[in-house]
């Protein structure tokens, strides 16, 4: 049960936070019983209680988990991922290796650079960086990947498992929303949930895990760009998960009062203002449907941290041999 009070002084917090006074944003000023969904300070508890589980797996002689990664090319937004990655695991007590090559590696090398780490007895578990440069068939990469090292959860054999309900790892956003909802007690069963998008990576197992009977246990709806009546879907949602890719697409008019926002949303938009000269955009116009909420990520700090922290969760896993030998 949520009290109000408490929730006035996060929306004071929420209000006067770093977040928004980056985002350049103002909110009108009354009370509402909304709370901003914290992904930074949550991935953060996270790594810690995972650097913990590491320290004693090594203090009683078990191997220190090592998560090794593929980069192929320069794409920013992927360096930026992968340095995150690697920072995380740093902070987790993990060894890491990180593979870069440039984007005219044939096909057959890097088929060959997974085959190296699929046989790599120290590897407890990899990933290969996406987007992959246009000559390179991802789904052939993906399916060489041996799925029992596959911590991205993207191997077929993982998709499958995962959506019939048995133990795997899971494609690391939509555990971190799954996560996320769960440390906040956010209530799932029997509420309508839409998903927006449908991507391999977010959108379809977005979708599965929140129909699964254990956890989820929700009525789902996937919209998508053809949907007739995706802004219907939307406005009777409990919860939406936006994972659409299009900046500020979810709009105030399409949500009802009270539902739980999570926005997958990380597109780079041109801004003078920043040394970087871009910022990050959700798919949400936060601005606008944050008063109408009980629960809502923002962007950055909401979603994201939570992927990472979920692959670290996923290599974890991987060290101790939790769901494969
Ligand atoms: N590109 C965007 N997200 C991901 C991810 O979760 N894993 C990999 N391997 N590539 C990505």
């Amino acid at each position: 049960m949520k009290v109000v009070s408490e929730n006035r002084r996060s929306y004071d917090e929420f209000v006067s936070s770093e977040f928004l006074q980056k985002q350049k944003l103002t909110l009108p000023n009354f009370t509402i019983n909304m709370q901003l969904i914290d992904g930074k300070a949550t991935a953060a508890a996270i790594k810690a209680e995972i650097a913990e589980e590491v320290k004693k797996i090594v203090e009683s002689g078990g191997k220190r988990p090592h998560l090794a990664a593929i980069l192929v090319g320069h794409d920013g937004g992927s360096e930026t991922y992968v340095k995150n990655k690697v920072l995380a695991c740093e902070a987790c007590g993990f060894k890491s290796t990180l593979l870069r090559f440039e984007d005219n590696i044939t096909e057959d090398f890097l088929l060959e650079q997974v085959d190296k780490l699929n046989k790599d007895a120290d590897v407890d578990g990899f990933i290969v960086q996406l987007p992959l440069p246009k000559h390179i068939s991802e789904q052939k990469i993906i399916e060489a990947i041996d799925y029992r090292k596959d911590v991205d959860g993207f191997h077929p054999i993982n998709v499958g498992r995962m959506a019939i309900g048995l133990p795997c790892y899971v494609s690391a956003t939509p555990l971190g929303i799954v996560t996320l909802l769960k440390r906040y007690n956010i209530e799932t069963s029997g509420k309508k949930c839409v998903v927006l998008g449908r991507s391999n990576i977010v959108g379809k197992p977005m979708a599965q895990l929140m129909m699964q009977k254990q956890y989820g246990d929700a009525t789902v709806t996937v919209c998508h760009s053809r949907s007739k009546t995706l802004k219907e879907e939307c406005q009777q949602a409990d919860i939406i998960i936006a994972a659409i890719g299009s900046p500020n697409f979810v709009t105030a008019d399409m949500v009802k009062e009270g539902a739980v926002i999570i926005d997958v949303g990380t597109t780079r938009v041109a801004d003078a203002t920043r040394k970087t000269g871009f910022r990050l955009n959700g798919d949400v116009d936060f601005e606008n449907v944050a008063p109408k909420c009980s629960y809502i990520t923002p962007v950055p700090g909401g979603v994201g941290p939570m992927t990472i922290c979920s692959l670290m969760k996923n290599t974890l896993s991987a060290g101790r041999k939790e769901f494969y030998d």
